[in-house]
């Protein structure tokens, strides 16, 4: 990654005022919990953003990248147009209604995160441009107030109307570091990863992305089970309401809610189990969730399934695809000590997959 400053100064011939590195973030189990009650369990990966930001005097937002020779120059009251400067417009929009900044921005982004992964680049855009804004204004707001702002500019913005795992996530993770997060109270323990144990993402070749609507669908169907129910967090049904709900609605939305209520319960009984030392308990609940994600909520695809099969075959501990699914990467726990073999040995089955990290 160049340097953000260098960067920066090279491009606006002045110094950024502020600059910040905001991870990426992989989900180790929990997949589309986060806006039905439950828990989510991701961690940040190596890779990110580097920020720098520098506010204007007008209500114009520049935004410059790495990956291009010239700025992008948006204006504050500017639609979202299906460009990725659409982040930076929501986030200084939103810096500026919280009273972080009073106008318009210079702001440079560089990456390492491949496009596309679904390792929360956007999350992080997002994130990271509000916590600057509002280190800038010297303001004192919490990283939590922080993501629910950056979950906005998604749902609201955007219009993506994902949860709130990823902007939690890469608030609040580092490297080594996953966060328990009840994504309904927002309260959370940070708790460490085992350091004999590597939590490897594999990008499966398969390229997806949210905007698709494949999300919105199941999301939608996550709706038909909560008005049926009468209530939301179809994560904290028992086993009764979930019986009860069979026949009252059609047999995918059976499934779907099955799922949100069986990975929740996951999600609670991995942290425990990886808080307890128990790394074989953690990596099958691991492959319980690739399972459920694939038969009740079907968000896998065969080139996934090959992928975590192999994985395990191999001798991961456990292995799951992450994310919103339909493509993108698999989490998969393995030894430190076999990771290189490991990785080697699954790279040469899966052509078009790569490693991340
Ligand atoms: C995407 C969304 C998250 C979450 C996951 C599925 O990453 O942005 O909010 O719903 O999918 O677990």
């Amino acid at each position: 990654m160049p340097d953000i400053h260098d960067m920066f100064e090279t491009y606006y011939s002045a110094r950024p005022m502020l600059s910040r590195f905001t991870p990426g973030r992989v989900n180790l189990i929990g997949e589309h919990t986060d806006y039905n009650g439950g828990w989510v369990f991701p961690t940040a990966v190596p890779q990110g953003l580097q920020l720098a930001m520098s506010p204007r005097a007008d209500n114009e937002i520049h935004i410059l990248s790495d990956k291009f020779d010239t700025a992008s120059v948006r204006a504050l009251g500017d639609a979202a147009e299906d460009h990725w400067s659409d982040y930076a417009v929501g986030a200084v929009r939103l810096a500026n209604e919280a009273g972080f900044l009073t106008g318009g921005a210079s702001i440079a982004v560089a990456s390492d995160l491949p496009f596309g992964a679904g390792l929360s680049s956007s999350a992080a855009i997002c994130v990271g441009l509000l916590k600057l804004a509002r280190d800038i204004a010297k303001a004192d707001m919490s990283d939590t107030d922080i993501a629910v702002m950056a979950r906005s500019i998604e749902n609201d913005f955007i219009g993506v109307p994902c949860g709130i795992m990823d902007q939690m996530a890469v608030a609040y993770c580092t490297l080594g570091t996953a966060i328990a997060l009840d994504t309904e109270s927002l309260e959370f323990e940070l708790v460490d990863l085992p350091k004999d144990y590597h939590m490897a993402v594999i990008h499966s070749g398969i390229f997806r992305q949210l905007s698709e609507g494949r999300y919105k669908v199941r999301k939608e169907e996550c709706d038909v089970a909560k008005a049926a129910l009468g209530r939301d967090d179809l994560c904290q049904l028992n086993d009764a309401e979930l019986a009860a709900l069979e026949g009252q609605v059609s047999g995918a939305v059976f499934r779907r809610t099955r799922h949100c209520m069986s990975e929740h319960r996951r999600v609670v009984s991995a942290v425990s189990a990886l808080k307890g030392g128990d790394i074989a308990q953690f990596g099958a609940l691991m492959v319980e969730s690739h399972a459920s994600m694939r038969d009740d909520f079907e968000i896998t695809v065969p080139g996934l399934d090959r992928l975590v099969a192999d994985a395990v075959k191999l001798g991961a501990l456990g292995a799951r695809m992450t994310g919103g699914g339909f493509g993108g990467c698999i989490v998969a726990c393995v030894e430190r000590t076999k990771l290189e073999d490991w990785t080697a040995a699954l790279l040469a089955q899966h052509k078009n997959a790569f490693f991340v990290c």
